[in-house]
């Protein structure tokens, strides 16, 4: 074949209307920063690769891009700036060793979520240790599932582990299905309600068609670790929340309920206790200001030994962890 008589015989090359790619990251980064995102250079940069089509590492290869991808990028970057998600963007969300499929509708995992699922799969992993080796993987449940972070991190990092997800609302349980179904590990979904009170922001009255106990009535006192990220914010939080959450995370996905957040942790602490074999194990994300609240909880209803506050990286109370 001869070679190209101009540098525009080959797809993909540039032209006139391409322009360089760090003056426009340059220029969206000054407009994140406007809008108050709170990593605009970042987010930026992840934009680019995400309408390139290239890992972010591999930005500073890239000169020129071609004008319909320029647009693309841009009409991002008008959406990051009206507060949209970073992930909702993207369509994606890191999580320990997961990429998860996320968008509206389905709440965003977030990285303090990593550190729960981390002590619940090095404990696990301690436990397995002194046990005989031919005894069958743990029993896992994650109730209140959203993209199904914690369970897929169960079924990716504990060996043998036989894990159930739990999710009522039908927007969360169709991203959980997908992410089940990419991500490999086998994780048994179910649509149950797991909450059962009225939090008054969500569908909670189409919920409440099939209670957690009756959708898992197999796993009732047989499960050695549940493992939830339940709604826990308290009413007071909702003049504060980041535009991000407060307009783009499902509400019910939020807000606890009962004025203090604690109606929803409450109730997934019930759920646990019914689900747990007597020394299984219990882990719950919930609000820095919460630790001593949820503690006393678990500590009224009795049945729970080694209750404890753990901390997230930053050194704020985070989750709360208890024997069965
Ligand atoms: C804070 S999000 C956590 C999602 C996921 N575990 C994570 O960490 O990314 C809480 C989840 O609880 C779900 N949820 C709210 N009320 C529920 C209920 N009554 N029964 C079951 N799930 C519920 C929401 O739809 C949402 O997906």
């Amino acid at each position: 074949m001869p070679p190209p008589t101009s540098r525009h015989a080959w797809p993909g090359t540039p032209t006139a209307t391409d322009r360089l790619l760090t003056a426009e990251l340059a220029a969206a980064t000054r407009r994140l920063e406007a809008a108050g995102v709170a990593s605009p250079r970042t987010d930026a940069q992840l934009l680019a690769a995400h309408v390139l089509g290239v890992p972010r590492g591999r930005l500073p290869l890239v000169r020129e891009v071609p004008a319909d991808v320029l647009d693309r990028f841009w009409d991002l970057v008008g959406r990051r700036a009206g507060r949209a998600p970073l992930q909702h963007l993207t369509g994606e969300a890191y999580f320990r060793h997961l990429t998860l499929a996320v968008g509206p509708g389905v709440f965003v995992p977030r990285p303090e979520t990593e550190a729960v699922v981390g002590w619940a799969i090095d404990t696990l992993a301690a436990e397995a240790s002194s046990m005989p080796a031919e005894r069958p993987g743990p029993v896992c449940v994650d109730l209140c599932a959203g993209s199904g972070a914690i369970a897929l991190a169960l079924a990716d990092e504990v060996a043998g582990a036989e894990v159930h997800a739990v999710e009522a609302d039908p927007a969360a349980l169709t991203y959980l299905r997908r992410n089940v179904a990419a991500t490999g590990p086998p994780v048994r979904v179910h649509a149950a309600d797991v909450l059962g009170i009225p939090t008054g922001y969500g569908p909670v009255g189409a919920w409440a068609q099939v209670p957690v106990l009756d959708g898992l009535a197999g796993l009732v006192g047989r499960v050695d670790a549940v493992v939830s990220n339940p709604p826990y914010l308290p009413d007071a939080d909702r003049a504060v929340v980041e535009p991000e959450v407060g307009r783009h995370d499902p509400p019910w996905a939020l807000w606890g309920g009962g004025g203090d957040g604690l109606a929803g942790p409450r109730a997934v602490a019930a759920a646990a206790a019914a689900l747990l074999r007597p020394g299984g194990l219990f882990a719950m994300e919930h609000a820095d200001g919460q630790g001593a609240a949820i503690r006393a909880l678990l500590a009224a209803a009795g049945g729970w030994s080694e209750i404890a506050t753990r901390r997230d990286l930053a050194g704020r109370d985070r989750f709360v962890t208890a024997r069965r």
